[in-house]
């Protein structure tokens, strides 16, 4: 069976409600009764609950599903990525991101002599944030750090921003951490109001250390740093006390005015996007400490394993990516909304918006060959209840239908019980809503009950009718931890990987980001005054209205 072949394959699916499949008698282990689609359709691993009977798929459809991927020599591909095959093929890198999270037996298995250069980086790391925390490590000045100011983008910066706000309540250290990514002054100005230069570590988060935005506003922040008029021994102190760099560069993060010292490296086979586990959790471990930093890399571990071992109809990664495909090629749906029904997990989507498009946003197969199917949906979304009061609107009534992940955590963090309770509501609710829906008959049934006419019941009922029929997943946890946090990143880390083969494309390199970055130097040396043949007349009057009216020109 081929992709092409799925939306056939699916022909039933298509006019079939979700509702229907929970009415057919089902096999389990434990019955044979109507009810067991739920027991069924769900599994648990790492701490996480996955359930997935509100997808409109059945049991013969999975075991097609399961089919296509041996097709696809998942398993050979699983060993492959584990093992440190070059499977990032355009750039001729292995992907290994597990091996930084596995012990220290695997890794030397894995990378042999280079193990110890990985366990060394991790004891600089855990020295750094010791050494914070207990004082002993101070600044130029000889204050004790409060703060941590993380320079990145993209990979170097998602990761730790999602792992920042969801481990808040295990914040343990004192330090407060804070991110900067975007090339914006305005996000500059209000981050640095807020610092004391003397108190303030930086990192500056990099894997080549060419990263235009990277750059601009790590030089920004050394000015600001900086004394002035300029104290050369000073400033020298200061440089080496208070910078920290993670890249692969160490030359440019040297030219830079980093100290040697200070360059925790990063490896080849880790890309940006899977780079959390690497020293670019520096910052994420200045704020929650050694011991939950490990244990971050523990629950990834924990599903690693399962990864690797489980068999593929009870295996959580290959799961949730073979829905995902379903979903994209047989039911023909182009998104996928991202709903934690917890504040703490409010920058997942947004992380998962990076590491899904990024790395499987392609349309070209690694053997370099065009390809017939689509591939990764646009992915959203937003905490819940708060998509609720916004786009979901468009869920339950557009044309439009919209898979949906919900994520939560059964127990809170906060000790508002009566809040979380009413947020879990919410979100098995919606779930059951967006499958439901409502038919127009219900809609005239319920709006006779309440007493409309007959008239009002023709106009109104329609704008009443919700489609329903939208499927989802729900994952949950029983508290959101560091354990389980690295449980979920790792299950959405390897379900990226296994649509990637199965969709015959390399998930981990990004040379679709690389013409806006060409593009962006040429618009730049337009403004500057330069002329350029390449730009549209609608992007070069763009750029006279901006030296008409912008005050830097003038
Ligand atoms: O967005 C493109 C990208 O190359 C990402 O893959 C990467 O994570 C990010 O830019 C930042 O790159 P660097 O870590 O080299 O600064």
């Amino acid at each position: 069976m081929d992709l092409t072949q799925l939306s056939t394959l699916a022909s039933q699916a298509k006019n079939r409600s979700i509702k229907s499949l929970f009415s057919i008698p089902v096999q389990t282990e434990l019955s044979f009764t109507e009810s067991s689609r739920a027991q069924q359709f769900s599994l648990s691993s790492a701490g996480l609950y996955l359930d997935y009977s509100k997808q409109n798929i059945n049991e013969d459809e999975l075991t097609a599903l399961l089919t296509l991927a041996e097709q696809k020599q998942l398993s050979a591909k699983i060993a492959a990525m584990f093992s440190g095959q070059h499977i990032n093929n355009t750039e001729d890198r292995a992907v290994l991101h597990t091996v930084l999270r596995a012990s220290d037996e695997t890794r030397k298995k894995i990378l042999g002599k280079q193990a110890d250069e990985v366990i060394q980086t991790e004891e600089h790391m855990e020295k750094i944030v010791d050494d914070v925390r207990s004082g002993h490590l101070l600044s130029a000045s000889g204050k004790r750090y409060t703060d941590v100011l993380a320079i990145g983008i993209g990979g170097s910066y998602y990761g730790i921003k999602v792992a920042l706000s969801a481990l808040h309540p295990f914040h343990c250290t004192g330090i407060r951490v804070h991110v900067i990514a975007n090339v914006d002054g305005g996000a500059i100005q209000e981050k640095l109001s807020k610092l004391d230069v003397d108190t303030t570590l930086v990192v500056v988060i990099s894997k080549t250390f060419s990263t235009q935005e990277t750059l601009l506003n790590a030089q920004a922040i050394k000015s600001w740093m900086l004394t002035s008029p300029s104290d050369g021994a000073a400033n020298n102190t200061i440089m080496a006390k208070q910078w920290f760099a993670v890249s692969t560069n160490i030359i440019k993060a040297t030219a830079f005015g980093i100290d040697e010292k200070n360059i925790l490296p990063m490896w080849d086979w880790v890309g940006g996007r899977f780079s959390l586990w690497s020293a670019v959790g520096l910052p994420l471990a200045l704020a929650i400490g050694n011991e939950n930093f490990s244990r971050l890399k523990a629950g990834a571990r924990e599903m690693d394993e399962h990864f690797q071992v489980a068999d593929f109809r009870q295996n959580m990664p290959v799961l949730l990516a073979l829905i995902g495909i379903w979903n994209r090629n047989a039911l023909e749906y182009s998104s996928l909304a991202i709903l934690p029904y917890d504040h703490a997990l409010r920058a997942l989507p947004g992380y998962l918006q990076q590491t899904d498009m990024e790395s499987n946003g392609k349309s070209v197969s690694n053997n370099g060959e065009k390809l017939p199917w689509s591939t990764a949906p646009v992915v959203f979304g937003q905490e819940g209840t708060n998509g609720q009061h916004a786009f979901m609107q468009l869920m339950h009534q557009s044309v439009d239908i919209i898979p949906t992940d919900f994520i939560l955590a059964l127990n809170g963090s906060s000790k508002y019980l009566e809040h979380h309770k009413v947020l879990v509501a919410n979100c098995f609710a919606q779930s059951e809503a967006l499958m439901q829906g409502k038919t127009l008959a219900q809609a005239k049934e319920e709006l006779q009950l309440a007493g409309y006419s007959a008239n009002e019941i023709d106009k109104l009922a329609l704008h009443k009718e919700m489609k329903g029929n939208t499927p989802s997943n729900t994952i949950l946890m029983e508290t959101l931890t560091p354990k389980t946090l690295g449980s979920l990143l790792a299950l959405y880390e390897h379900k990226i990987f296994v649509q990637g083969v199965i969709w015959q494309l390399n998930s981990f390199d990004q040379w679709g980001v690389e013409l806006g970055k060409v593009m962006g130097n040429e618009v730049l040396a337009v403004m500057d005054g330069q002329s350029s043949e390449d730009l549209s007349c609608s992007t070069l009057n763009l750029i006279k209205r901006f030296q008409e009216q912008s005050t830097i020109v003038k």
